[in-house]
């Protein structure tokens, strides 16, 4: 199939509201319209952790799918795997619109929805039609903003997603809920991942399934907070960490919309999110599976990811400027550079420059 989004698809998706044409291009993957990536079993890109066995590195990251309407035409696609949510307990209409906003001349992504979300009931009822024996489905779950007790949200999530779930992400670091953030350190991130660990006990008891649990941070934390992060998780049965979600940072940043409030994705995230990722890789014990989101935009982008310390990967933001062909492309170009090196595996090049990049200053 000629691919027409990089010139046609694109200029005419852009003339839209961005949250108006992230519903259109909902709407046209359940409807079919979208190419197929055949070619995703390439066995040098798979990925086994946490004891799931990924067909290849690249995932679609929390945010797009965020009902669950469209994990399976994401995963035809080529995605490895696809995750949904964020998913509060409540249903919730998230912030007023205008909520997303294009930073086309930068190639990045403001958005403030705030969760908007359809609850889990509703999310359950509509992955309960996914043909689960398609691939690996993700729930990301998180907290209303009128809760009392966050922690308590995320059991609950815990529990309403126990029997579709692959896996879980517990996301603390979305800046549009406020207070949210705050989970990420000391005693309210002891005592979350404690019931966390707790609840997933109890489903794995009943099920005889023990589901793996993600945590995803953000990028804006300094070294002491990585390393009170790095203890917890040390101190959990958490399975892998992904870094990270959006950035407030705002450093230079050329487009019209570059103060609207929210969080920063694409390409202006990378640098940053990748050096926080090293710095976690350099912290946690060999082996402890990270999952690195930011900026992706290209095979180029995904390798020196997984360099500076990914086992799996994940965009969204790459997909608004470089369409749904991008998933192919980027697991092509990365088998090409596995042949070019000689390497058997993708997981042998991981983290292999993770010290480099940890060194590297944030601005
Ligand atoms: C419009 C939009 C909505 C998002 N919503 C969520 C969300 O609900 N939950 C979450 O964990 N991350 C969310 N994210 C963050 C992404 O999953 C990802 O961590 C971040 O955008 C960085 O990756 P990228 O540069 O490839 O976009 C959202 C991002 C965007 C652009």
């Amino acid at each position: 199939m000629i691919n027409l989004y990089p010139t046609l698809g694109r200029n005419l998706l852009f003339l839209l509201d961005a949250e108006k044409a992230h519903t259109l291009s909902i709407q046209a993957l359940k409807l079919g319209l979208y190419p197929r990536f055949n070619n995703r079993f390439d066995p040098r890109l798979g990925v086994d952790i946490a004891g799931l066995s990924f067909p290849n590195p690249l995932g679609m990251a929390a945010g797009y799918d965020k009902n669950g309407d469209a994990p399976d035409p994401l995963l035809q696609m080529g995605f490895g795997h696809a995750e949904v949510g964020t998913v509060t307990p409540q249903p919730q209409p998230g912030n007023p619109k205008p909520r997303i906003f294009r930073l086309v001349e930068d190639h990045g992504v403001i958005n403030r929805l705030g969760f908007n979300s359809k609850g889990h009931q509703r999310v359950v009822a509509t992955l309960q039609q996914h043909d689960s024996s398609k691939g690996i489905v993700g729930v990301n779950i998180g907290a209303n903003k009128t809760s009392q007790d966050f922690a308590a949200d995320y059991v609950a999530g815990i529990h309403a997603f126990a029997d579709i779930a692959t896996y879980f992400t517990v996301n603390i670091s979305s800046p549009n809920t406020p207070g949210l953030r705050a989970l990420q350190g000391g005693d309210p991130l002891i005592d979350l991942l404690q019931r966390v660990d707790e609840a997933r006990l109890q489903e794995t008891k009943k099920s005889g399934r023990r589901i793996p649990v993600f945590l995803k941070i953000a990028p804006d934390l300094d070294d002491s907070e990585l390393d009170a992060i790095a203890q917890a998780l040390e101190q959990s049965d958490i399975d892998a960490l992904i870094v990270s979600n959006t950035t407030l940072s705002r450093v230079g940043l050329s487009s019209p919309n570059k103060d609207e409030t929210g969080g920063l994705s694409g390409k202006p995230l990378f640098d940053r999110a990748t050096i926080i990722l090293a710095k976690m890789r350099l912290r946690l014990p060999e082996g402890f599976p990270l999952i690195g989101v930011g900026g992706i935009t290209d095979a180029e982008t995904a390798f020196s990811k997984m360099e500076a310390g990914a086992n799996l990967i994940q965009l969204y933001s790459g997909l608004i400027y470089g369409g749904p062909g991008l998933p192919g492309k980027i697991l092509t170009g990365l088998a090409q550079r596995l042949d070019e090196e000689k390497v058997d595996s993708i997981q042998n090049i991981v983290g292999r420059k993770a010290k480099d990049w940890s060194a590297l200053k944030l601005v």
